[in-house]
């Protein structure tokens, strides 16, 4: 019996990067997942990983979900419910940034930003929540990032999502603690992934600082981070709620 078995898990922005290994580490411990992502084709790529090698019953669906759209999200919820089941873990993950000085941003990438990072939490949790208070019971896992915790110079705005996602997830925590609802955050540092080789590649300075930065001198894998979302959603976390898990090499201490 595997910690997850019959657990139906949705984790968002799972197409590639530490999503991917987020969905892969949940299919693993025994969790039917859906896999979603604004990208259909990676999303569809990584159910099929999921899925492989696994029995029948054991199924992953891959989907398109843009979580900044309310409406595709609730579809997605509905569909998940009817394929894999009601959703026992949420864990969101989608996410975005550009790196650039405040001064020199605009409020166009600022909208995009909270957009993406905030406002998609707040509309994943919205369409699956119901489902859980109604269950009484269900976990939470929400991607941050250590630049909500400690500033990062050109993630301002960012940092600012981020740490968005931090203060509702305790709120959230605290206003469905009594239907034993689990709510937490990770906050990834400096990852091997796309989104980082992009932003490392657009200023190699910046990229080579933030490795150094790092006491354990190197970046996480996304398998590092899926690691601790696969804790959270366990039942040996079952008595943590509102808390917020650095998972960054040391980057940060508090
Ligand atoms: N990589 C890092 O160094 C790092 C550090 C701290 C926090 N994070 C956070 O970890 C999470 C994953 O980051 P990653 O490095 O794997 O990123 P990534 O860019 O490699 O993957 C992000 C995925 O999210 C998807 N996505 C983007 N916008 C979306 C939307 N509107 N709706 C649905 N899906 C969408 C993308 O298609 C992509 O597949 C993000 O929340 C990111 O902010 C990453």
């Amino acid at each position: 019996m595997q910690q997850l078995d019959g657990r139906v898990a949705f984790v968002t922005g799972a197409g590639r990067g530490i999503g991917r290994a987020i969905a892969l580490r949940l299919a693993e411990a025994g969790a039917q997942v859906a896999v979603t992502d604004a990208d259909e084709a990676t999303a569809r790529a990584v159910a099929a990983e999921c899925g492989a090698g696994r029995p029948v019953r054991a199924r992953a669906l891959g989907l398109r979900v843009d979580v900044t759209d309310p409406a595709s999200v609730r579809e997605a919820v509905a569909r998940t419910g009817q394929t894999l089941g009601p959703i026992d873990v949420l864990v969101n993950n989608a996410g975005w940034d550009k790196m650039e000085p405040f001064l020199e941003s605009s409020e166009e990438t600022w909208e995009r930003v909270i957009a993406i990072n905030l406002k998609g939490v707040l509309n994943c949790v919205k369409a699956v929540l119901p489902g859980m208070v109604e269950r009484g019971g269900g976990c939470i896992v929400s991607i941050s990032s250590d630049a909500a915790r400690v500033g990062s110079s050109g993630e301002a705005v960012y940092a600012a999502a981020k740490a968005g996602i931090i203060a509702f997830s305790k709120t959230v925590a605290r206003e469905v603690a009594r239907q034993q609802i689990n709510v937490n955050v990770v906050c990834p540092g400096p990852t091997n992934t796309d989104l980082f080789r992009e932003v490392a590649a657009a200023n190699p300075r910046l990229g080579d600082a933030l490795k150094r930065a790092v006491p354990f001198g190197r970046l996480a894998e996304p398998g590092e981070i899926a690691a601790a979302v696969a804790f959270l959603v366990s039942d040996d976390a079952r008595f943590i709620t509102g808390q917020t898990l650095s998972v960054s090499g040391g980057l940060t201490m508090i």
